[in-house]
């Protein structure tokens, strides 16, 4: 069984990115830590606990991280995936939030690893900032994870929140920093433009959300303020986007679930750029070796789509 604890800004793609470990049975999922980014950190809870309810996983602890990035110069919120960060169509009945773990989410995943030592595959979709307040509460608390998937960054320096930066990095510049300083375990990184050249036809997408199921009706409704705007942009002027479904998250969760959807990745050492005007957040890859950093991460660059496709039609089973 793969013990993993995943970090969340539940909007769409996070969403969909959870299912697919739920879905998973070789798969038990410790606890989920959530934390600001895709919309305000109270929509953030809500909304994973709604997914969870979709999947009759209410059973899974979910803890409240932070709610500010760790230096909040200024507060990147994205209404990309609806003003709540799920589509706009909210649940009637709401889970509560009640239901939430009381204990702390980062104190809550550092005990999580710390009781089951080298075997935590962290799983992080989202602005880093719980990550990076653990290694500060526990500076030895990268040593003990297997290894930590994470989606952000850019490899191109092309952005999609500004010029250069990538969402995740830009809303905590800092954070990714430390994280990308301080997490020595093994590292795989799903980056924005990764994930842009690896999306999906969109006619995978509507045979996806065709299928018959209480979870694929879900995912079709919440699903439908992005796909609306994924298929309006002008891909001659933002030549980034990806043409098609592109749901960034997920690639960095099926790479934890199976490895072997990496086809290829690349060994670079990696930093965040955190002065420029325009280059703040933008990740960093050190070709030249000029940083001097013993450990790399790896960088993926190809996917086995076939296989991926397949994971994501089970999700919605
Ligand atoms: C990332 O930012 C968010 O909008 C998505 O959930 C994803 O984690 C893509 O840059």
């Amino acid at each position: 069984m793969k013990k993993l604890w995943v970090d969340l800004d539940t909007g769409v793609d996070d969403a969909q990115a959870l299912m697919l470990a739920l879905a998973d049975p070789n798969v038990e999922i410790l606890g989920i830590s959530c934390v600001h980014g895709n919309t305000p950190l109270e929509n953030v809870l809500e909304n994973t606990l709604r997914v969870l309810k979709v999947c009759e996983r209410l059973n899974i602890p979910v803890h409240k991280g932070c709610g500010r990035p760790l230096l909040a110069r200024k507060q990147h919120a994205s209404d990309y995936h609806g003003k709540d960060g799920l589509g706009d169509v909210p649940d009637p009945d709401p889970p509560s939030l009640d239901l939430l773990n009381k204990k702390k989410a980062v104190q809550a995943m550092l005990k999580a690893v710390r009781n089951n030592p080298g075997e935590v595959i962290l799983v992080a979709t989202a602005p880093l900032t719980n990550l990076a307040v653990a290694v500060q509460l526990d500076p030895s608390f990268p040593k003990k994870l297997k290894s930590l998937f994470l989606m952000g960054g850019n490899v191109d320096s092309r952005g999609n929140t500004t010029i250069c930066g990538e969402f995740n990095f830009v809303a905590d510049p800092e954070a990714a920093y430390i994280v990308l300083d301080r997490y020595k375990c093994p590292t795989y990184i799903a980056s924005w433009e990764f994930s842009c050249a690896s999306s999906l036809p969109w006619s995978f997408c509507d045979k996806w959300l065709e299928q018959c199921t209480v979870k694929a009706k879900f995912m079709k409704k919440i699903t439908e303020v992005s796909r609306n705007r994924a298929q309006s942009v002008d891909y001659e002027k933002e030549s980034t986007a990806g043409k098609g479904f592109n749901s960034c998250d997920c690639y960095a969760m099926a790479a934890a679930l199976d490895e072997s959807l990496m086809l290829k990745n690349e060994e670079v050492a990696v930093s965040v750029e955190l002065e420029g005007a325009h280059t703040r957040g933008m990740m960093v890859m050190d070709y030249m070796e000029q940083l001097k950093k013993k450990n790399k991460a790896f960088i993926m660059k190809e996917f086995d789509l076939e296989k991926f496709k397949v994971m994501l039609m089970n999700s919605l089973k």
